[in-house]
């Protein structure tokens, strides 16, 4: 990898320990529950308005037009990145995601150029007119307390761009696939909405937004269940198979919203648990929860066989999903 995608590729994820914890502690204070709980009635509202956007031609890609823009908008609101620059963003992160090959990885210099370009500007405006959002925060952390270098900063922030929106938009997306594949489990949403929150859970388990961990190496061998796994193997765990695992969940391909046994996976496990659980869980459940109520002929506008799902190993999402209501 290019020495300069390496750094930006150098966050929390990728670090043990101390920088580890140092890094988690800089950015954890916006989102915890407390923080997310306060930005419920944002999400509603832009929820509602990208629905009152949408109804009156009575079809949309459920992704383009719902999925993508709720979790995007809001993590882009966090980050304290102007509004109109906000499809920028997503071109930037879709090419992020998509590099797999070296070749991609080296045709992505000039778009992680144009971003780390358009970061430090951002950053220095920010210490001159600080704002109420995280890079002013990030910003006055590297300055007074010199907590964190230029490129942790970046490398941040790409993180919580990434992060903070593609997971979530196939937790919308593949869950409302799921939903529409599962009538009777739909209808019951549809009849107790209270059950939106172990709806939530279930469908996360279920459609497994992330499938794989970020790619470990062993310290010392180990043995796990009779395999020994020998110092510096790469290891690499497969969340979306942990989450059908028979041996703890009951009938693990159904899909049973009001499933109570549900430990699952999905946003991993030990010091490196998702920090954006909560804000996820909360745009979920308001996103699938408006939906369901909003548009009880909601249907799919295609048969199923022809959706496509990404190219991506990591993250398991849908190109499109073209709805009718
Ligand atoms: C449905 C949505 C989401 C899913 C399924 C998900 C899943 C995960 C998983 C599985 C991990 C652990 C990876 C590993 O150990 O290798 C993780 C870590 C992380 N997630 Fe999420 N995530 C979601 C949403 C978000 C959001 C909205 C944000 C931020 C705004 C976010 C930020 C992070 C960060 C910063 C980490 C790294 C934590 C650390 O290394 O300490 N995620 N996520």
């Amino acid at each position: 990898m290019p020495p300069m995608l390496r750094r930006l590729n150098h966050n929390m994820l990728a670090l043990d320990g101390p920088d580890h914890g140092r890094l988690r502690t800089l950015v954890h204070k916006a989102f915890t529950p407390s923080m997310i709980e306060r930005m419920r009635d944002q999400v509603q509202l832009l929820t509602n308005e990208l629905l009152d956007k949408v109804e009156p031609h009575a079809s949309m890609d459920l992704i383009a037009d719902f999925a993508l823009p709720l979790p995007l908008t809001m993590i882009i609101r966090i980050l304290g990145i102007p509004a109109q620059d906000a499809p920028m963003f997503r071109r930037w992160a879709r090419r992020f995601l998509a590099g797999g090959a070296s070749i991609d990885r080296i045709l992505l210099i000039p778009t992680m150029l144009s971003f780390a370009g358009y970061l430090k500007k951002l950053i220095k405006t920010r210490l001159a007119r600080p704002g109420d959002d995280l890079i002013t925060a990030l910003a006055q952390a590297r300055e007074d307390r010199d907590q964190l270098s230029e490129d942790e900063i970046l490398a941040m922030i790409l993180l919580l761009l990434i992060a903070g929106h593609e997971t979530t938009v196939n937790l919308i997306g593949s869950g409302i696939l799921a939903l529409l594949e599962h009538p009777d489990q739909l209808a019951r949403l549809r009849s107790e909405p209270e059950l939106i929150k172990p709806a939530i859970e279930e469908l996360l388990r279920f459609v497994c937004p992330l499938v794989m961990a970020t790619e470990r190496y062993a310290r010392e061998d180990i043995t796990l269940e009779g395999v020994t796994i020998p110092r510096g193997e790469l290891v690499v765990a497969v969340i979306g198979s942990a989450n059908r695992d028979p041996r703890y969940f009951e009938e693990p391909d159904m899909l049973d919203i009001t499933r109570e046994k549900n430990k699952h996976l999905a946003f991993g496990q030990g010091v490196h648990y998702c920090l954006g659980a909560p804000l996820s869980r909360m745009e979920g459940q308001i996103a699938i929860k408006t939906l369901v109520q909003r548009m009880p002929d909601l249907r799919l506008a295609i048969p199923a066989q022809q959706l496509h799902w990404r190219g991506n190993l990591v993250m398991r999402g849908l190109e499109a999903l073209p709805v009718l209501f």
